[in-house]
């Protein structure tokens, strides 16, 4: 790879969002954003107190220089221009305890805010990565925990936020009929089946390592290959073989710890075919930041994403080479 220009095609040809830079629809959006936020700039800043569980704020760069506030809210989820006097617990927060975070910020009138999401898809690519507000300490969530018994909130974020998300990306990755896509930790099975739907013409292959999970995936997906195992070791799989992997709650907190991560995520450059994809997304951001994703051979094509909840940590990598 000697120039600029050769790894600009490389990259077009591999994400349709780099494809499109520079479109029309692509600078007419940014010059709507660089309006929308002059213009909650040039209002005073407002003081916010909320309460919330700990990652429920969320603070992300935009364009590499304005920095964005985010409550997630399902319901109603607030995004304005962060300004100041944040506000927030000291020390570690208890998982699911609501703590009170208090800041100041130019929020959008909600004119501006349907204009701004209006135009977020060709926004998304201009955001850095998500950072959660107060610490994460617990510690793994044991194994049995999960599968059948995952808690329902949670099912609701992965189910209506999140999976969304990666079945709505397929359609910017070059993926040909019969390339393999291969989730880890697959809990039961529900995307797996949602991106079977979309693409059927691809080949799956799913694993956990919480045995009801894989009894439910198995039911889900007739005909795929579920493999109950731990993703630390992917023996399962072949060398070079897998085009997509997708990781969508596995190398986040409360569910592996930081070694575990990055062991699995060494394994999937072994699996994975030259310059393939993955999509490494969860409720959480992943507990390796983008540098460190990068440092380990996953070159970032995008960050975060937004959702009717809020800003999501949602990468969409390139493997190498
Ligand atoms: C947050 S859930 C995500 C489930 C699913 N990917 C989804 O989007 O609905 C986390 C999953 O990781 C699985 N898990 C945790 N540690 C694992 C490991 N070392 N290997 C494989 N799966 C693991 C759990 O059993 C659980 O199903």
């Amino acid at each position: 790879m000697s120039s600029v220009n050769e790894i600009r095609a490389v990259l077009a040809a591999k994400y349709a969002r780099v494809k499109t830079s520079g479109t029309r629809e692509q600078r007419e959006a940014l010059r709507l954003a660089v309006e929308i936020i002059g213009a909650a700039q040039s209002r005073p800043a407002l003081g916010k107190e909320v309460s919330v569980q700990r990652g429920e704020v969320r603070t992300c760069v935009f364009f590499d220089e304005v920095p964005f506030i985010n409550v997630l809210d399902h319901r109603n989820p607030y995004l304005a221009v962060y300004y100041r006097d944040m506000v927030e617990p000291k020390g570690v927060v208890p998982n699911r305890e609501k703590v009170t975070i208090s800041f100041k910020a130019h929020p959008f009138t909600d004119r501006e805010m349907e204009l701004f999401l209006g135009v977020i898809e060709y926004l998304e690519p201009l955001f850095g990565e998500v950072n959660p507000r107060c610490k994460f300490s617990s510690a793994p969530i044991p194994i049995e925990k999960w599968g059948a018994n995952t808690l329902p909130e949670d099912l609701a974020v992965y189910r209506q936020f999140i999976h969304p998300l990666i079945v709505g990306e397929l359609s910017n990755l070059t993926l040909t009929p019969g390339d393999l896509v291969c989730e880890l930790a697959c809990g039961t099975g529900d995307l797996l089946a949602d991106l079977r739907s979309v693409r059927p013409d691809l080949s799956y292959m799913g694993s956990d390592l919480n045995e009801s999970g894989v009894q439910i995936a198995r039911s889900a997906n007739p005909g795929v290959p579920i493999h109950h195992a731990d993703a630390r070791d992917l023996a399962f799989l072949d060398i070079g073989t897998v085009s997509l992997f997708v990781l969508c709650g596995l190398v986040n907190e409360s569910v592996v710890t930081k070694d575990d991560a990055r062991q699995i995520l060494l394994q999937v450059l072994s699996r994975a075919k030259k310059q393939s994809y993955a999509i490494i997304t969860g409720r959480t951001p992943p507990l390796l930041k983008e540098v460190e994703l990068a440092e380990l051979g996953f070159f970032p094509l995008l960050a975060t994403r937004w959702s009717q909840y809020g800003l999501l940590p949602f990468y969409v990598c390139l493997t190498p080479a």
